[in-house]
């Protein structure tokens, strides 16, 4: 810059510095206008967003992959309903190898593949990045639908802790139906093999126990809490029978390994109040605020003829369904979110239950603890089924057909040899009962779902990728 009177403008100390006698530099042009720059800008910007974004998305395009399978018409509908609400805003739709191993048991049991998104009924992804909630690529068949529609209505009925927004003034009773099966159809072939276990065992459940199929919709809302029937009784069979064949064997007799003190009572106290009142309620009676919306309703604690002689209410027996949860029912799976020591102290807490210690401001005290004591008919049954002589149907052999590990992992109390009846019906309860209703659901809805894609012309990977087997991670 230069001034009338040929200085520079610059303080006096700058223009000594120029020795005297020097041409001084011309006065410089800006050869980047500002238009040249924002032009010149905006280009670099759509070259770099044509690289990374524009070419991916028309070119990327990996095969499916082995555990891809195609949504029903009503997860169609379901996940357009996902993507209007903004659901993916709180959950993402893929699992990264460090969630699998935060939770192998439940939620993440294995690593989102590309393959895993192919198809126009994937596009456009829900990916997602954000997770407020937990990812929800493999939700399929942790629960069954009568949990969904209750954590629909409102999330606090199942967990009261949850802060996800409760959804009943969205949607229709059909829409609800809709966005559970988009959750329980969009986990690829190890989804639905889960779905259909879950399915298959609800069945097994409410057959066995006398309840009623569950409300559709948010009609649970409205409806009473259902009631069983009084279970009839196959003869040489005890009542709990079914009810033990989901419990895995070795827990049918074990007692509490943490001591009856006013702690253990106390955080279990805790426990309970956070995290089972939604369903087994407040006062622990089974009737809490979603046990409207399931079947069979949630177990009711305040019987002490319960606490101290069910066949299938012995500390272990508690401790093993709130670790897994309890297939075919509401109980869910807290054994990637409580401890160890505080599941077995809920249970101790339990048992404490018939004596009013859910009352406000009570302290469970060791005096209120009801001993669990297997019944004379629960041994005799149980030794004619350990066989000490020969345990070879215990035998833990490689399994590798998909359905029968589904079948195992329902049915964890079944051995080989196993036959039981079903509430005195001619049903029979066995593993390769289980496997093979399981295979048949399976197919049911993987054929469906193929012939659905097909009449919306829909891209299909070759018809022998239906073929390949599911999965059952973490079986292998
Ligand atoms: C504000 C964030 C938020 C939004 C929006 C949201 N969620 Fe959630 N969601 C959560 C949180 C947190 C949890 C975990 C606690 C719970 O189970 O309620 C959760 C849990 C879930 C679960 C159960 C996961 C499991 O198995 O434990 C499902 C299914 C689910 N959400 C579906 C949806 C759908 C479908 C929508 C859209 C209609 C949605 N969510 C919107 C935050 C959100
Ligand atoms: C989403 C609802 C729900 C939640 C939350 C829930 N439960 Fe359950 N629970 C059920 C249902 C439904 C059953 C099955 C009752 C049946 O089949 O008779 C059940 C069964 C059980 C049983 C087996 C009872 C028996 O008599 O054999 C135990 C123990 C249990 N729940 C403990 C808990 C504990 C502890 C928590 C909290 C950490 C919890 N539940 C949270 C719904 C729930």
């Amino acid at each position: 810059m230069s001034t009338d009177d040929g200085r520079s403008g610059l303080p006096p100390e700058a223009d000594e510095r120029i020795p005297r006698g020097w041409a001084r530099h011309p006065r410089e042009r800006m050869l980047i206008t500002p238009i040249i720059a924002g032009v010149g800008g905006l280009l670099a910007f759509f070259t770099v967003v044509a690289i990374v974004v524009w070419l991916p998305i028309h070119t990327f395009d990996p095969p499916a992959s082995a555990d891809w399978s195609p949504l029903s018409n009503q997860a169609v509908a379901g996940r357009n309903i996902f993507a209007a609400n903004g659901c993916y805003v709180c959950h993402s739709g893929y699992s990264r190898p460090q969630d699998v191993r935060n939770a192998l048991y439940f939620l993440y049991p294995k690593i989102s593949q590309p393959g895993d998104f192919f198809g126009s009924d994937q596009s456009p992804n829900l990916l997602g990045t954000e997770r407020t909630g937990p990812d929800l690529s493999q939700e399929a068949g942790w629960h069954p639908d009568d949990w969904q529609r209750a954590h629909f209505y409102d999330p606090r009925f199942v967990d009261p802790m949850s802060l996800m927004p409760s959804m009943k003034s969205l949607f229709s009773d059909k829409q609800v139906e809709q966005l559970i099966s988009f959750v329980q159809m969009r986990s690829g072939k190890s989804g639905l093999l889960r779905y259909a276990g879950q399915l298959y065992s609800k069945h097994v459940v409410i057959t066995n126990q006398g309840f009623p199929p569950a409300p559709i919709g948010f009609e649970g809302a409205h409806a009473t809490i259902a009631e069983s029937a009084e279970p009839k009784v196959p003869a040489g069979q005890i009542p709990e029978v079914p009810n033990l064949a989901q419990i895995d064997r070795g827990y049918w007799l074990s007692g509490d390994p943490l001591p009856v003190t006013p702690q253990n009572l106390l955080r279990g106290k805790r426990v309970f109040l956070e995290r089972c009142v939604g369903c087994h309620g407040i006062a622990g009676d089974g009737k809490g605020p979603g046990a409207k919306f399931m079947t069979p309703a949630p177990a009711d604690f305040t019987s002490a003829d319960d606490a101290c002689c069910g066949g299938d209410t012995g500390p272990g027996d508690f401790y093993y369904r709130i670790l897994h949860g309890w297939p075919g029912t509401g109980m869910e799976n807290f054994g990637d979110r409580l401890t160890v020591d505080d599941i077995w102290r809920v249970v101790l807490f339990i048992k404490t239950i018939p004596n009013h210690t859910l009352d406000r401001n009570v302290l469970p005290q060791p005096k209120d603890y009801i001993t669990w004591q297997p019944s004379k008919e629960l041994l005799g049954w149980i030794a004619t089924r350990q066989k000490m002589t020969s345990n070879a149907s215990f035998d833990k052999k490689a399994v590798t057909d998909p359905f029968m590990q589904e079948a195992m992992r329902m049915f964890p109390g079944l051995a080989a040899g196993d036959t039981f009846y079903i509430n005195g019906t001619t049903e029979t309860l066995s593993l390769t009962a289980a496997r093979n209703a399981i295979r048949s659901i399976y197919f049911d809805l993987l054929n469906r779902a193929w012939a659905q894609a097909k009449a919306r012309g829909d891209k299909l990977p070759p018809v022998w990728q239906k073929a390949i087997p599911p999965e059952v991670p973490g079986q292998q």
